[in-house]
């Protein structure tokens, strides 16, 4: 089996991502059925699309009359069963697994045998997702991120019984579509999820703490660590409910490891209806006219809060290589690809010295006495015997 151009999609909720996912696959060229059970958005997403293309028609991003040839390419569907014939099938249904199970259980019954069958679920178990099917070793994850046209990672997820053929054929693919794919295995928060959560939860200790404001804590990672946003500015962007969410599904799911442990001061800005830019105040008030605080613009100040959440975060991205979660050039890929990192977390402990990383981690750990703060075993190993991430360039 092969799956090209000719191959017709299939994407299940045309949201947020999935009609994001169904112009990836339209524009790439294939005939795409896009299922969305709810008459108003599917309205919504076929304008949308409308939108969005011929406004990239305007800035010449895509050649003239392109917008037209990739709409007539998607077909908006109410039914499942108009993926008859698909050899691809993605879902992008709400996070929930009853949910998805139904979808999945259908699509078994409509699909051909040999159809792929993927989820773009973000946090839960490809396995148990895949754990209902007739043939499980047909489905797999594959993981995008929003806006999906615009983020060039995809994270490939194999459940326990997703067979090579379908890893393949299916990355393959999405790399024809010019996305950069990378291996993660089927643990909450595959890569990206998962080593993120530091650069929040890090971030909000030290606000609790009283270290540093949300204004500083944000200016020192911008300024000294050349993020595009601080933590506390993407959490507003992302929805502080979204956010405290995937930290309480992550937590649970590591079986309430307080590496993960959501903080209570989200809790509160959840409960207070705070969630950020969607509602015009979050951390940050962005109503006309409001006066945000400054940035304490101290330079050591800065330094240390720059230091102690790069070092949580190189700690669980050497985790992730540790637990064999992925490689790392695919740890470094996806944090860089995913999310925009100015740097790979190991490249970015290379440079910075192991054991400098790991002398962070072990002051946390013995000021605090906290397990949070715990140095992941290959970090200490590699300390120990002078070894790199990457090779020495030189
Ligand atoms: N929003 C993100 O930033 C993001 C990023 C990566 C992955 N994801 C994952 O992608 C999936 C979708 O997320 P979203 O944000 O696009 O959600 P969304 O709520 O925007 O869209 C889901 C859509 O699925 C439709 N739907 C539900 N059941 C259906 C069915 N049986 N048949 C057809 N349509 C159905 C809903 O009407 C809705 O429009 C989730 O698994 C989520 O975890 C989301």
């Amino acid at each position: 089996m092969y799956l090209d151009k000719q191959t017709a999609v299939g994407v299940i909720g045309a949201g947020t991502m999935g009609r994001g996912i169904a112009q990836i696959a339209a524009a790439y060229g294939h005939q795409v059925v896009l299922v969305e059970s709810n008459p108003a958005i599917r309205e919504d997403a076929e304008q949308f699309l409308q939108r969005i293309l011929k406004r990239m028609e305007e800035k010449e991003k895509i050649g003239r009359g392109e917008a037209n040839a990739i709409l007539e390419r998607i077909d908006f569907q109410s039914e499942l069963s108009a993926c008859e014939g698909a050899g691809l099938i993605i879902e992008a249904i709400f996070e929930d697994l009853p949910t998805k199970h139904k979808v999945f259980r259908e699509l078994e019954s409509i699909a051909g045998s040999r159809a792929i069958l993927a989820s773009n679920t973000s946090s839960l178990s490809i396995t148990a997702i895949a754990g209902v099917c007739r043939l499980p070793e047909r489905v797999l994850g594959a993981h995008f991120f929003n806006p999906a046209p615009l983020m060039p990672l995809v994270e490939i997820v194999p459940g326990l019984a997703t067979s090579k053929q379908t890893i393949q054929l299916a990355r393959n693919l999405i790399n024809d579509w010019g996305k950069t794919t990378v291996l993660a295995k089927d643990t909450p928060g595959f890569i990206v999820n998962r080593v993120a959560r530091p650069f929040y939860g890090e971030a909000l200790r030290i606000l609790e703490e009283g270290i540093a404001d949300v204004a500083t804590i944000d200016w020192a990672m911008k300024k000294i660590g050349g993020f595009r946003m601080g933590p506390f500015e993407l959490m507003d962007l992302i929805g502080n409910d979204v956010n405290y969410k995937v930290t309480e599904t992550v937590f649970e799911a590591f079986f309430y490891d307080p590496r993960y442990r959501p903080s209570f001061t989200q809790k509160r800005m959840v409960e207070a209806g705070r969630l950020g830019k969607k509602t015009e105040i979050g951390y940050y008030d962005y109503s006309f006219g409001a006066k945000n605080p400054e940035p304490v613009k101290d330079p050591e100040l800065g330094q240390t809060v720059f230091t102690r959440i790069l070092a949580m975060l190189i700690n669980e991205a050497a985790d992730a290589v540790f637990m064999n979660i992925a490689s790392i050039e695919d740890v470094d890929m996806a944090m860089t690809k995913g999310v925009n990192y100015p740097k790979g977390l190991l490249a970015w402990a290379d440079e910075m010295g192991l054991d400098k990383i790991l002398g962070v981690l072990e002051n946390l750990q013995s000021e605090y006495g906290e397990d949070r703060y715990r140095p992941c075993p290959l970090l200490k190993r590699m300390v120990r015997q002078g070894q790199t991430f990457y090779p020495p360039s030189n």
